[in-house]
């Protein structure tokens, strides 16, 4: 049977709905019995059926107000109860399951972690415990006991307040918790286990005193400081910055080892990815430490904007996704640099998001039309859907935004919300029309803002030409014109910023684009300017300008804005990029160009005063995000190209670089902002010196003075990036140091993957019986099969089909155990009208080797479908 889509137009409210849920769980990880209680509600006089979701237990009984209802039918994925002799208003369901969470390997519903239990019931896993009005517009009460033996599993966790607990004389203990505020079931959690805690209290903004509780595998309770900082910050930013207060008494986070994303928002009980939780200078890298805070900040966040106010539906997922994501953005940029996150956010969006705009997968922040849940948690209804959060506060200013977000909650609070209604309260609380803006929510793909200027001396008047295209994707052929805010500022040519005038009076410097040709005028303007456009990345847009040379030099130069320096310089290394391939392709010997290399000069210039921009601006784009200025990719071009950029950044400036390399090294390690920075601009001066005759001996010192992860590993990527004498022994000390320890090796498994050399693909494989690997666990999977299909492009894309062969074997065996992380590995595979013929047919017959799959799970088929259409 083929999968079914479900279509947004169809949304229809529910005609009966689930007020109170009392579960009760017997835990056991080969046989856990689960009673659901539900009192439910008619809201349609007229229905006569109740269909529920349910699927992957053993259904053990069902009663209807305490008698045995038998009036059902039931299929693979539900059950459906005849109600057509029972017109009343409430009555009461009682359900009998069966599980095994100890062979549930798809980490959804309940499932074992370890030596541990725990759920996952984003987006539809509650359905795999129980049968249940499996939708977010069904909010309920949730009562929730748990019976479990207590030497296994002393900790009993739910959602809520513990309010009762008791000891059996079996040697099992129970305790019982009560959520107070209504929740849709995939806010439900339950863990069992063994773990440590650490304790820490809050006190909230009205003087409410709140238990913190992080609960951790036992022996890493050294590693869950740095979580504990990260969520007490992120309680006091959201009252300062957005006024809003925690309302439990409790609240919990558990790190697990066994999780398919990033962390879940489970009300006052967050389950953890422990990689988002557990940090210490030994084992996790400065980017492992903003990755945690940032992750505790979002699902933190999530309290007001998911769970007090949730998705009516989950074509709506970026109401409550885009939204937290605009919040921990704008929270790391409050505590650390601002211009340092929208760099880091913007590289993301122009890579991995103009990627899925271009892909088969095409879809708009708000999708029409879904197989799989699962396959829309993607970066376009998070990182696009922030970027149109971000374009409603550029539009609006801080002020009225925030007036916007106190009217959103006042009107939402304790209801499913649907984007239109928070666009709605933005504009009733600004006054600032949004009508076209909307259309960001229906329309998918990536605008192009081609652009020409024109300056006439005689009247000092420069002009903007702007036109606006969005070309058609995948889902959508039809596009519309968008309501585009562009930022830009004009500097003269000795770096000057030229005041924006439109006669005399100064105007706003973000430009209104609503149509498809506009023109913008300046006036009093002294010389011909050199324009800096979408400053600040002020739309997800591609922007045509032709810039010359010498502009990007004079914008790297001196304009006063961190982001269009950095942005000038991509211009310059995509630039040289474009150049250099070309030659490759048609077996011309490559050039370097004396402007890249001034522009670098003037860049290391700045490695005291700006260490952080200087580190960002040194750091040559991916080969995926070069990838994304070309239609069609030539993987082994970019490689080759990207890789001779490097050594002539190094042999040019390795004088220079080595003078910063030195300067910049740290008496001791500390997470501090100031710190960080000269690690990061340290580590990438290594990176180019690696190239160098002076590369060996710098990065085995480098190694072996390190003190912290985060030079440890830049020494590894260094020594294996750069082929060095000393990269095997370096590898071998530290698979010796951490092989006990999955989260560390997973940067070793990265580091292997994305190797080089030529038999790279062989080495992966051997890598897949290494002691430290575990197929099951989805962090593993991720690092060594993931990181190869979609970090090594070069490999992965081999012409003789070998890559690609690789991950459609791993995805066989993934379709089986866990579909939902197979779905994500896929990705690279169903590009495949980004590449050339040849490599077109080799993709194509390796899906369509998946398609013909016995079992092929929805997640997998709805890619391949829309891939091979
Ligand atoms: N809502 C979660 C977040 O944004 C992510 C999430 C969705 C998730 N589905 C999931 C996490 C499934 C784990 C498993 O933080
Ligand atoms: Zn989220």
């Amino acid at each position: 049977m083929q999968p079914k889509a479900k279509f947004r137009k169809d949304y229809r409210p529910v005609d009966f709905t689930i007020t109170d849920i009392y579960l009760d769980f017997q835990l056991d990880p080969q046989d856990t019995l689960v009673t659901s209680t539900l009192t439910v509600k008619r809201q349609n006089s007229d229905a006569t059926q109740l269909r529920l979701d349910g699927h992957s237990f053993e259904f053990l009984s069902l009663k209807l107000n305490g008698e045995p209802f038998s009036k059902y039918q039931k299929d693979d994925e539900s059950l459906t109860l005849d109600l057509s002799q029972f017109p009343a208003e409430q009555f009461q369901l009682e359900i009998q399951t069966r599980l095994n969470p100890s062979e549930n390997t798809s980490l959804q519903g309940l499932y074992q972690s370890g030596d541990g239990l725990c759920t996952q019931c984003e987006a539809e896993g509650f359905r795999q415990i129980t049968y249940m009005l499996d939708r977010p517009d069904v909010l309920a009460k949730y009562r929730t006991k748990l019976t479990a033996c207590k030497s296994k599993y002393p900790y009993l966790l739910a959602n809520g307040n513990r309010i009762a607990q008791g000891e059996l004389e079996d040697g099992r203990h129970w305790v019982e918790w009560e959520d107070p505020f209504l929740k849709p079931c995939y806010l439900f959690a339950v863990v069992a286990g063994d773990f440590d805690l650490l304790q820490d209290k809050f006190t909230t903004m009205s003087g409410r005193v709140v238990d913190l509780e992080i609960y951790v595998d036992r022996g890493n309770l050294d590693r869950a400081g740095w979580a504990m900082e990260s969520l007490k910050r992120s309680m006091k930013w959201d009252e300062e910055r957005f006024g809003l207060e925690y309302d439990l008494d409790i609240y919990m986070i558990v790190a697990v080892d066994f999780f398919n994303m990033g962390a879940m928002e489970n009300k006052g009980l967050n389950i953890f990815n422990s990689k988002f939780v557990l940090a210490n200078p030994q084992t996790a890298t400065d980017d492992d430490y903003m990755g945690v805070e940032s992750v505790i900040a979002h699902e933190y966040f999530h309290n007001w904007t998911g769970n007090r106010i949730t998705c009516r539906d989950w074509f709506q997922l970026s109401l409550k996704e885009g939204l937290t994501v605009f919040r921990d953005q704008e929270f790391t940029s409050d505590l650390w640099s601002r211009p340092a996150k929208r760099i880091e956010d913007v590289r993301m969006m122009r890579s991995v998001q103009f990627a899925e705009d271009a892909s088969p997968m095409a879809h708009p922040i708000r999708p029409e039309k879904v197989i799989e849940m699962n396959n829309f948690y993607t970066v376009t209804v998070y990182e696009k859907g922030a970027e149109v959060i971000r374009m409603i506060h550029t539009l609006l200013g801080e002020e009225k935004f925030q007036k916007g977000m106190k009217l959103y909650v006042a009107e939402q609070d304790g209801k499913a919300a649907t984007c239109e209604d928070f666009v709605s309260a933005m504009e009733r609380a600004s006054g600032v029309d949004l009508q076209q803006f909307r259309r960001w929510y229906s329309q998918s793909g990536t605008p192009e803002l081609t652009i020409a200027d024109e300056y006439d001396e005689k009247r000092q008047t420069y002009r903007l030409h702007v036109s606006q295209m969005t070309p058609p994707t995948a889902d959508q052929v039809e596009k519309v014109n968008l309501h585009i805010p562009l930022r830009v500022a004009l500097y003269g040519e000795n770096g000057q910023k030229i005041n924006l005038q439109h006669e005399l009076l100064t105007v706003s410097d973000v430009l209104d684009v609503i149509h498809e040709h506009q023109t913008f005028e300046f006036h009093n303007v002294p010389q011909r300017p050199v324009p800096a456009l979408l400053c600040d990345f002020s739309a997800p847009v591609r922007v045509d300008y032709n810039y010359s040379t010498e502009q990007l030099l004079t914008l790297v130069k001196f304009a006063d804005n961190e982001f269009v320096r950095w942005d000038a310089a991509q211009t310059l290394y995509i630039n040289e990029l474009r150049a250099n391939l070309s030659r490759f392709q048609q077996n011309q010997p490559m050039q370097f160009s004396e402007a890249l290399i001034e522009a670098l000069t003037l860049v290391l210039e700045k490695a005291n005063t700006d260490p952080e921009l200087t580190a960002l601006t040194l750091t040559l784009p991916k080969e995926t995000e070069f990838a994304e200025s070309f239609k069609v990719i030539d993987p082994a071009g970019i490689a080759a190209v990207r890789d001779f950029m490097q050594r002539s950044i190094a042999e040019s400036l390795k004088d220079r670089l080595l003078v910063v390399y030195n300067q910049n090294r740290l008496p001791e390690y500390r997470v501090v902002a100031e710190d960080m920075a000269k690690r990061a601009l340290r580590n990438v001066c290594l990176s180019y010196l690696a190239f160098t005759d002076v590369g060996n001996t710098l990065v085995h010192k480098h190694y072996h003075q390190a003190d912290n992860m985060t030079d440890t590993l830049a020494s590894l990527a260094a020594a294996t990036k750069a082929q060095l004498p000393c990269r095997d022994q370096l590898l071998a000390d530290f698979e010796q140091k951490w092989h006990h320890d999955g989260l560390v090796m997973d940067k070793w498994f990265m580091l292997q993957a994305t190797r080089p050399d030529e038999n790279v693909l062989e080495i992966v494989q051997g890598l897949l019986e290494h002691r430290s690997f575990n197929f099951k666990n989805p962090n593993r999977v991720r690092s060594l099969i993931g990181a190869f299909a979609s970090q090594n492009p070069r490999a992965f894309h081999a012409i003789d089909g070998s890559g690609y062969r690789f991950l459609v074997d791993m995805l066989i065996k993934l379709n089986d155990t866990n579909p939902q992380v197979a779905a994500r590995l896929i990705e690279p595979l169903i590009k495949l009208s980004r590449y050339d013929a040849q490599r077109q047919t080799l993709m194509r017959r390796g899906l369509e080797r998946l398609k013909g799959l016995d079992h092929l799970a929805r997640d997998l088929f709805e890619k391949i479908e829309k891939a091979l259409q």
